[in-house]
């Protein structure tokens, strides 16, 4: 396949500079010509991706691929791994090489790295560009058959939910991330557990019915796979199987509201203009 050449000179190449780009999530069929073509011309490629398979074949587009996955190790902050990350892929920036990170799903999509990355590039005066990549919430959309436009959807990390005080809103579609580290402030373990998520359930609670049907969903990463669907009463969230690649839906559980108050401003303002004015 013919892939987009992007615009270099000679002085970039050796100036320094930073792509963070996109895998998409299923080995194969996602990644975009865009996103290719940095690996391609990059002289150094970074690689955070969901398996070892969909790194060997990142490994066939460019010579140098040096995995970021080492850097995780059990107890370990994540947040820890992450900076760590930061600074492998600036060190070769600031030795003047064209740097490619890889992420898998989308670069900007709950990752923390790529966007401190490029930050701390641009801040040192570097050119740091993000590509985007097909994400699970995309996949999301596509095999569960949902419009976010439909009834909205709002997305929370599931251990933010519990850290903060946030208003859920019942009658959108509520995406949680992450729902099998649900509670963890260590950042460092790779599940928490039933208690965890039954403190999660009972937050829920307060919006939805113990018997609100959720949705939890794994995408395919490899070629040869379903998607993973699983319909559960939210109160046997606990105690359910869960990894850490899967992402927890919530249907709306009550009908949009009318706003009166609003309707009515609209109404007179569509008298005094004349509706076609809206038009
Ligand atoms: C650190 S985030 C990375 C998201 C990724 N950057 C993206 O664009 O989708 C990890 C979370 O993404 C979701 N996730 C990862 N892989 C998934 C998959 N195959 N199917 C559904 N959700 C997935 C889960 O909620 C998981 O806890």
């Amino acid at each position: 396949m013919n892939t987009p050449h992007l615009a270099t000179s000679k002085n970039d190449t050796c100036r320094g500079s930073l792509a963070c780009v996109g895998m998409g999530m299923t080995l194969g069929s996602h990644l975009t010509p865009l996103a290719r073509s940095h690996i391609e011309q990059a002289d150094v490629v970074f690689a955070a991706l969901s398996n070892g398979v969909v790194e060997m074949w990142l490994e066939r587009m460019h010579p140098d691929v040096r995995s970021l996955q080492p850097y995780y190790k059990p107890g370990k902050s994540r947040m820890k791994t992450y900076r760590e990350w930061v600074q492998v892929m600036m060190t070769e920036v600031r030795a003047g090489k064209r740097v490619c990170g890889v992420f898998y799903g989308h670069p900007g999509i709950f990752a923390w790295s790529p966007h401190k990355v490029i930050e701390v590039a641009r801040a040192e005066g570097f050119e740091a560009h993000m590509e985007p990549g097909i994400s699970a919430e995309d996949c999301l959309y596509a095999d569960l058959g949902i419009d976010p436009g439909r009834f909205g959807c709002q997305h929370f990390e599931a251990s933010q939910l519990l850290f903060y005080e946030r208003r859920i809103d019942p009658a959108g579609y509520l995406v949680l991330w992450q729902v099998a580290l649900t509670g963890d402030w260590s950042l460092g373990r790779l599940e928490t557990g039933p208690a965890y998520r039954q403190v999660l359930v009972e937050l829920l609670n307060r919006d939805y019915p113990l018997d609100h049907e959720l949705i939890i969903y794994r995408g395919a990463t490899l070629p040869i796979e379903k998607p993973c669907v699983r319909r559960i009463a939210l109160r046997d969230l606990p105690h359910v199987p869960l990894t850490a690649e899967e992402t927890v839906v919530l249907p709306p559980a009550t009908p949009l509201k009318p706003n009166s108050v609003i309707r009515d401003r609209l109404n007179a303002l569509d008298k005094l203009y004349g509706t076609s004015t809206l038009a």
